[in-house]
């Protein structure tokens, strides 16, 4: 939904006029005169991945890096020596959001942090860019949409595969039917890292590590460095494992390229069998994702390499497969055969009298398809692009090419396989309700408590029901006109007919906002 006003105020002096309003409207703001300001973007997180952010974003013309914020007191004073520039450095990521300056957060810490971060920064008026997975349970998924709808703002998924070229002349091969009728893909990640990461004993944070402030909304725990930086992975409190880690990128491309992916089961098997560190989620498991028409099967092992090594992502057709990666794409065709002559024989002369008869003759060789290869991809691409895509949207307020509805049904996808194999049984999903059928003990697993003072923090994010009078209080206060962008759902039926006599309206009467207020 668009509504489109004029206007002749710059936005940071609107939204600096209506601070009562702006966990509710800055977002659906932006004046002409915004599409030529730097866009004040802020960090929160810088592990990793948080660093190559840091770089991509540095690289964009329109962009000032404002601030960072960072609970680890050594990667803060890092990641302000590279930013440079005065940026200023937060302990408390609740300060950055505060920052009147910030007008766009970039979210790399780990997942458990992801929903409740990018809710905060929602209400408090500004962009996203959150990492993938993008949540730690089902239900964070929604809450998520929810509150980023209500507060008209723009986030983008970290799942930059999608920003590179040879991924999308894939999906257009495949959605031409280049490969047929897709009915099968495979996805894995094989190595072998035995004995795995060790079994540090607990003990105090080192200096300057805000130990609480990492787990924020998950349980209290004494400090251990298996836990901490990159390792929270292998913990079900912070992470889903392997699965929703590396899960999350390949099912991303099987929802973009084929969805939305609307699953009917998940089975998933699998277990710790051979690491010997204190880690908890599975170093082996298998998942096989029953969708209309096709099925999907992941495999990840931490513990044996095994043949083919590595990762992979295939999509079989009924004409050939498509197997894909950040560095390319090949396609391998089918043969047409006679389909007697796939039918095996053990005696020369073929089956007894009665039996399928195979082809007299050898047949010349006839492929389904054409074979191609594609070796152009460039992952340090793909993430500068993913930005650039993002940074795009927010001058636009379209959706970005990763958005929090994809991100969300592919997050499930994961973490249902990890239900299902910690529950030991299959779990039948309804996508429409986003609801386990028949399993109470499943069903109640699709949500996790936050610990207190986080669970207030959520509660406050999820309660937006006072914002279209905050949003009607707001375009009274000004004059002149202003042009708004999208999330038509803000304004209330009463605040529509109060920007109406204020404002001169360039398009969508109130007929097309009816429909979003039904919603
Ligand atoms: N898209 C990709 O290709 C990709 C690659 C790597 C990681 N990731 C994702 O990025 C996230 C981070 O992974 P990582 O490997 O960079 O982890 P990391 O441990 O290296 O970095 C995370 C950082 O977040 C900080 N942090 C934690 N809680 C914080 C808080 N409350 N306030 C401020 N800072 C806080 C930590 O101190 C740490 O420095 C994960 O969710 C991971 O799945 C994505």
């Amino acid at each position: 939904m668009e509504l489109e006003l004029t206007s002749t105020l710059p936005r940071r002096s609107f939204v600096a006029a209506t601070t009562a309003a702006i966990a509710t409207t800055a977002a659906a703001v932006q004046t002409a005169s915004a599409a030529n300001e730097k866009i004040g973007v802020g960090f929160i997180g810088y592990g990793l991945i948080g660093k190559r952010h840091v770089l991509d974003f540095q690289q964009q013309p329109d962009v000032n890096i404002v601030a960072v914020a960072e609970c680890h007191q050594g990667r803060l004073d890092e990641a302000k020596a590279l930013i440079g520039g005065g940026a200023k450095g937060y302990g408390d990521f609740r300060k950055l959001l505060e920052d009147k300056n910030v007008d766009v957060v970039v979210i790399s810490t780990p997942d458990h942090w992801h929903a409740l971060m990018t809710m905060l920064a929602c209400a408090a008026g500004k962009d996203v860019y959150v990492e993938k997975p993008l949540t730690l349970f089902p239900k964070e998924g929604r809450w998520m949409i929810d509150v980023a709808k209500k507060h008209g703002r723009v986030v983008q998924v970290g799942t930059q595969q999608r920003s590179g070229p040879h991924y999308s002349a894939a999906k257009k091969l495949i959605q031409d039917g280049h490969i047929g009728k897709v009915v099968s893909i495979r996805m894995q990640s094989y190595r072998n890292v035995v004995p795995g990461f060790g079994n540090p004993p607990d003990g105090p944070p080192p200096a300057g590590f805000d130990w609480d402030m990492f787990l924020g909304p998950a349980p209290q725990r004494p400090y251990n460095s298996q836990r901490g930086l990159y390792h929270f992975r292998w913990f079900w409190d912070y992470s889903g494992g392997q699965m929703t880690n590396l899960g999350q990128h390949s099912l991303d491309i099987v929802d973009w390229y084929l969805g939305p992916l609307a699953l009917k089961s998940v089975a998933s098997f699998g277990g710790r069998f051979a690491l010997a560190d204190s880690g908890e989620t599975p170093d082996t498991q298998d998942a096989i994702f029953d969708f209309p028409g096709c099925t999907a099967a992941w495999s990840h092992r931490e513990v044996s390499q095994g043949e083919p090594a590595g990762s992979g992502l295939v999509f079989c057709g009924t004409k050939g497969s498509l197997s894909i990666s950040r560095s390319g794409f090949t396609v391998t065709p089918d043969r047409q055969i006679r389909p007697e002559d796939a039918v095996p024989q053990f005696t020369e002369g073929g089956q007894p009298v009665g039996g399928v008869a195979r082809s007299k003759q050898r047949a010349e060789t006839k492929l389904w398809t054409t074979a191609l290869t594609d070796q152009s991809g460039n992952q340090l691409d793909q993430f500068r692009r993913h930005v650039r895509n993002f940074l795009d949207c927010i001058k636009s307020r379209q959706r970005p090419v990763s958005d929090l509805e994809s991100g969300h049904r592919v997050a499930t996808l994961c973490h249902l396989a990890n239900l299902s194999l910690r529950l030991g049984r299959s779990l039948q999903w309804d996508a429409k309700t986003e609801t386990i059928r028949g399993d109470a003990e499943a069903t109640a697993m699709l949500e996790r408590p936050y610990r207190q003072p986080w669970d207030a923090a959520l509660k406050g994010a999820l309660s937006y029901s006072k914002r279209p009078r905050l949003l009607q209080q707001a375009f009274q206060a000004q004059a002149g006109t202003l042009v708004l962008r999208g999330h038509a759902d803000l304004i209330s039926r009463s605040a529509w007919s109060a920007v109406c006599s204020t404002w001169r309206v360039m398009s969508s009467p109130i007929s097309r906002c009816e429909r979003v207020f039904h919603c």
